[in-house]
């Protein structure tokens, strides 16, 4: 009998737990129809807005790649080089809410099985911007999405009142949740911003308006690197750079961290873990530290624009966890999410080295050799 791959996340049924996160893969309906003939589970389309978007001139996204035998790290594309990371300064979707509201109804309609989740994005300013929350919450829910997911979380926007500006006060996370949770019937998630020195604090913010799931993380601000030769940044137009975000296999261990910090916090609520997923291995991580779904960009974005192989390695791979450990009595995700959750402690938690063996500082090896030193 092939394995139950379906799971519930905040009451939205899912075929898998593997969905496509907001970003050019889902920026438009023939994405994310190929993306559901994929096999992905669900896909949270590119942030939808309602104030203009005219993004930089060129290239918006870049991917950096590193050598195994040098230390050299370049976006210049090399044989044999191997991904590091992903960087973009991307603003959100350029397309109209009245683009966007025909496709999302025509989606759902022929994909009414699969998870249709709305990126939404308002300032914060001022009482017209949150209605402007509400008004695109309302729309995107009459179209039939199964839910909305705010980003508080874009490390490279264009206004000071939105994205990861808003995800970095606490205040205004909560504020804009309970607004949209105000007239909102389908479950609402927070996307927030690992910029900050505590994400719980933020994440608490988020609960505390009502957020149904809390999503981490957006890509980690960040900049392209200097070329030494003719010292421009990698990406610049006219010489000139902003901070952008970084996506990536890079942001993998980073995002991990955040999600730990999460779920530990607050272990009865729902998260969706992004960042560096190329692997059922990668998203594992994500699912024993407590997240109930994960979500893909980068990976994607390098794979048919959409992930067809990822997402078919994603399924085949949890389908084999599965059944490598039915001996256990596991049948589903539910029975190892979380699993991993408590063994993140704190330092002084870890055992030391036996105090008769231990020489630490006084190893004549290493760079602790006084005579290299
Ligand atoms: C080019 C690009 C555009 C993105 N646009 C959005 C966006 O509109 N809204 C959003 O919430 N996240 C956006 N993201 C962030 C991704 O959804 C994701 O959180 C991040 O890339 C980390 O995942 P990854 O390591 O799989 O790439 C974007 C990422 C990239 C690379």
């Amino acid at each position: 009998m092939a394995a139950d791959l379906s799971t519930t996340f905040t009451g939205v049924r899912l075929r898998n737990p593997f969905l496509l996160s907001s970003a050019p893969p889902t920026e438009s309906e023939s994405n994310i129809l190929r993306a559901f003939d994929a096999g992905w589970g669900g896909v949270v389309t590119k942030t939808i807005g309602l104030h203009p978007v005219v993004n930089v001139l060129g290239p918006k996204t870049k991917f950096l790649r590193a050598d195994a035998d040098s230390a050299q790290l370049s976006m210049k594309k090399r044989p044999g080089a191997a991904l590091h990371s992903s960087w973009n300064w991307e603003l959100i979707s350029d397309k109209t809410l009245d683009w966007w509201l025909p496709r999302l109804g025509r989606i759902k309609q022929a994909f009414p099985q699969h998870a249709l989740v709305a990126s939404i994005m308002a300032g914060s300013g001022n009482d017209t911007e949150l209605r402007h929350w509400q008004e695109l919450a309302l729309a995107c829910e009459g179209q039939g999405c199964d839910a909305l997911e705010l980003n508080l979380s874009c490390p490279h926007m264009d206004r000071p009142d939105m994205g990861s500006n808003v995800g970095k006060d606490q205040e205004l996370v909560s504020i804009v949740t309970k607004v949209v949770k105000e007239v909102a019937r389908i479950p609402v998630w927070a996307k927030l911003t690992p910029s900050t020195t505590d994400i719980v604090v933020e994440a608490r913010g988020a609960l505390l308006g009502g957020a149904d799931a809390i999503v981490s993380s957006n890509t980690f601000m960040s900049l392209p690197l200097i070329d030494a030769e003719t010292l421009d940044f990698e990406v610049h137009v006219d010489g000139l750079v902003s901070t952008g975000g970084l996506g990536g296999p890079a942001i993998l261990p980073l995002s991990l961290a955040k999600i730990s910090q999460l779920t530990q916090a607050f272990p009865d609520k729902s998260f969706s873990g992004i960042g560096g997923i190329s692997t059922f291995e990668h998203a594992l991580n994500y699912f024993l530290l407590g997240c109930g779904t994960v979500q893909v960009c980068t990976a994607a974005m390098l794979d048919h624009a959409i992930g067809p192989n990822i997402i078919k390695a994603l399924n085949e791979g949890l389908a084999r966890f599965i059944e490598r450990h039915g001996d256990k009595g596991w049948t589903r995700l539910d029975d190892f999410v979380g699993l991993r959750r408590d063994r993140v402690v704190p330092q002084s938690k870890i055992r030391r080295a036996d105090e008769k063996e231990y020489r630490g500082g006084y190893e004549r090896e290493g760079y602790a050799d006084p005579a290299t030193t």
